[in-house]
C-alpha cells in the first residue's frame, strides 16, 4: 500500500485574472521508503505541494491518503496531530530556536512528541556529523552545521516522512552534498520515506525517483530511471562500507580494550 496516495489535489489562490492554479489536479502514489526529488521552475507548486502532504495547507479540492487513510484535512487540531505524528519538515532556513543549543533543538521535539531520549539525541547528532558540537548555539555554527543541526531534529521523532523545502538553498556545493548524505543516510537506515525540492539538478542523485512540476502540473515522474538507480546503488554501496569499515574500528578498538584489561 502506498505510504502518500494523492488523487486529483487542487489548490488555487485568487480568482477571475487574477486565478493561479498552484496545484492543478495532482495525482501522485509514493511507497514507503522511497527518496523523491520534487523539481520545477519557480511559481511551479513544489511548496505548495510540500505544505499539503504536512497537512499545513489545505487542498480546494481532491483526496489525500496516508496509509490508506483520509487525512483530516480542514481539522486543525487533527491536522496538528498528523503533522507531529508523522511528518519531519526541514526548511530552507533551519528554523532553530536561537536561544537553545543543538542538543536542546533536539531535545524540544522529542519533548512536542512526549518521547524525550537523550541518548537518541546525541547519537542523531553524531550521525550527522556534529559530535562534540551539541552545547553550541546556532549563532556558534555555520550554515553547514546548523542545517544538519535542523536534519537532526526532523529525525527526533522518527517520523514516518521527512519533507526538505531548498534545505540546501543556501548552501554552497560542496557543504550542499555533506547535508544531504547525512540526511539520505540516516532515512535509508530508518527506511523514512524522503520528499526533498531542489533547484540542483546535481542533487538528483541522491533520489530513487524524480517529479517535476510546472504550472501545477506533474509534467515528468522518472521512476527508479536508469540514472537513480545507478545513484542510488553506488551511494549505497558507499554507505555500506563505509558502516563496515566503521564497524572493524569499532570492534579492534574493542578487542584492544579487552586485550588491555586482560593484561593490566
Ligand atoms: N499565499 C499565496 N497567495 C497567492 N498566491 C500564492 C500563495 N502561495 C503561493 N502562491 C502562488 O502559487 C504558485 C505556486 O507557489 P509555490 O510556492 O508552491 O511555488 P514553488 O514551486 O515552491 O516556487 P519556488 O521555487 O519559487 O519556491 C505561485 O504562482 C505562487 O505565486
Ligand atoms: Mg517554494
Amino acid at each position: 500500500m502506498a505510504i502518500i496516495l494523492l488523487e486529483d489535489l487542487s489548490r488555487h489562490y485568487g480568482e477571475d485574472e487574477t486565478l493561479v492554479k498552484a496545484l492543478d489536479s495532482v495525482s501522485i502514489s509514493i511507497e514507503k521508503g522511497e527518496i523523491v526529488a520534487l523539481l520545477g521552475p519557480s511559481g511551479s507548486g513544489k511548496t505548495t505541494l510540500l505544505n499539503t502532504i504536512a497537512a499545513l495547507d489545505v487542498p480546494l479540492e481532491g483526496t489525500y491518503l496516508f496509509e490508506g487513510e483520509e487525512v483530516p484535512l480542514g481539522h486543525v487540531e487533527k491536522m496538528t496531530t498528523f503533522r507531529r505524528e508523522n511528518i519531519g519538515y526541514i526548511f530552507q532556513f533551519f528554523n532553530l530556536l536561537a536561544d537553545l543549543t543543538a542538543l536542546e533543538n533536539v531535545l524540544l521535539v522529542q519533548d512536542l512528541s512526549g518521547s524525550r531520549n537523550k541518548d537518541k539525541a546525541l547519537e542523531l547528532l553524531d550521525s550527522v556529523g556534529l559530535k562534540g558540537l551539541e552545547d553550541r548555539f546556532p549563532s556558534q555554527m555555520s550554515g553547514g552545521q546548523r542545517q544538519r543541526v535542523a536534519i537532526a531534529r526532523a529525525l527526533a521523532k522518527s517520523p514516518r516522512i521527512i519533507l526538505g523545502d531548498e534545505l540546501t538553498g543556501n548552501l554552497d556545493t560542496e557543504t550542499s552534498t555533506m547535508v544531504m548524505e547525512a540526511l539520505i543516510k540516516t532515512c535509508r537506515k530508518e527506511k523514512m520515506t524522503t520528499i526533498f525540492v531542489t533547484h540542483d539538478e546535481s542533487l538528483t542523485r541522491f533520489a530513487t525517483r524524480i517529479i517535476r512540476l510546472d504550472s501545477g502540473k506533474v509534467v515528468d515522474d522518472e521512476k527508479g530511471g536508469l540514472k537513480s538507480i545507478v545513484n542510488t546503488t553506488k551511494f549505497v554501496a558507499e554507505s555500506v562500507v563505509e558502516e563496515a569499515v566503521g564497524g572493524v574500528k569499532k570492534m579492534t578498538s574493542k578487542i584492544k580494550d579487552i586485550a588491555r584489561t586482560i593484561v593490566e
